[in-house]
């Protein structure tokens, strides 16, 4: 049995479960880890390299030569890819289009659930991605499987998008690219995108964040007490 609490929060593309993880570690005190961002810094270091994804020898000695790293600042959790701050490049329509890809590969997977696994090995933590409850903690005590309507959620991510200065993706591109990945992390070979079975489902769709972060400290609170 675990002596450490891990929250893990699984979901589709731009449902909010980063927003959601980050309220919910800073309402615990707890260590939150977005797994999501660090395969696209593997992303961002494979198009700046031009590693070639089918080269199993090229992409082994592309992971030997990245490291990742988390600096929590205001539960913002900020990305290192080898040293240089890298938070929001990797949220640039470059990477989002070519995430899929490389996320799909095997040896990618096998080292990022590793150093994901290292990471909840002791503390408390909450980490959101697509295969957290049912492949890197297993056995998570508490598993969240997010969901909302796909108009939303292209919307929302637009939005982001805009506030952050992006003017030329379109709200049909990001509509498009949200479907792509959906269909790419639900449909690959390693991992897919599945509701563990133990997870409970949320639909944000109608929900404030106030209300998800409720439901979520609802769900904790009972293992609050084991770790206290
Ligand atoms: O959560 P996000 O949109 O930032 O994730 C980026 C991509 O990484 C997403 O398209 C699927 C992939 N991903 C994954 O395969 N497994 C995870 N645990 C997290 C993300």
């Amino acid at each position: 049995m675990r002596k450490n609490l891990v929250i893990a929060i699984d979901g589709y593309s731009s449902c909010g479960k980063s927003t959601l993880a980050k309220a919910l570690a800073k309402k615990l005190g707890f260590i939150y880890i977005d797994s999501g961002a660090m395969y696209r810094a593997v992303t961002l270091y494979f198009i700046r390299n031009e590693v070639n994804i089918n080269d199993p020898a090229a992409v082994q000695n592309a992971l030997d030569n990245i490291e990742l790293n988390f600096h929590a600042r205001d539960y913002n959790s900020h990305i290192t890819l080898n040293g240089e701050e890298v938070s929001e490049e990797i949220r640039q329509m470059q990477v989002s289009g070519y995430v899929s890809e490389v996320s799909a590969n095997k040896q990618v997977r096998v080292e990022m659930v590793r150093q994901q696994q290292r990471m909840g090995k002791s503390k408390n933590i909450v980490m959101d991605g697509r295969d957290i409850g049912t492949a890197v903690f297993e056995d998570a005590q508490v598993k969240l499987f997010m969901t909302a309507d796909p108009k939303v959620r292209a919307e929302r991510r637009f939005n982001e998008l805009q506030s952050k200065g992006d003017q030329v993706t379109t709200l049909e591109e990001v509509f498009e690219n949200l479907a792509h990945r959906d269909y790419a992390d639900t449909t690959r070979k390693e991992s897919p995108l599945v509701r563990a079975e133990d997870a409970i489902i949320l639909d944000n769709t109608e929900l404030t964040p106030e209300e998800q972060l409720k439901f979520a400290l609802d769900k904790a609170t009972p293992f609050l007490e084991v770790i206290s």
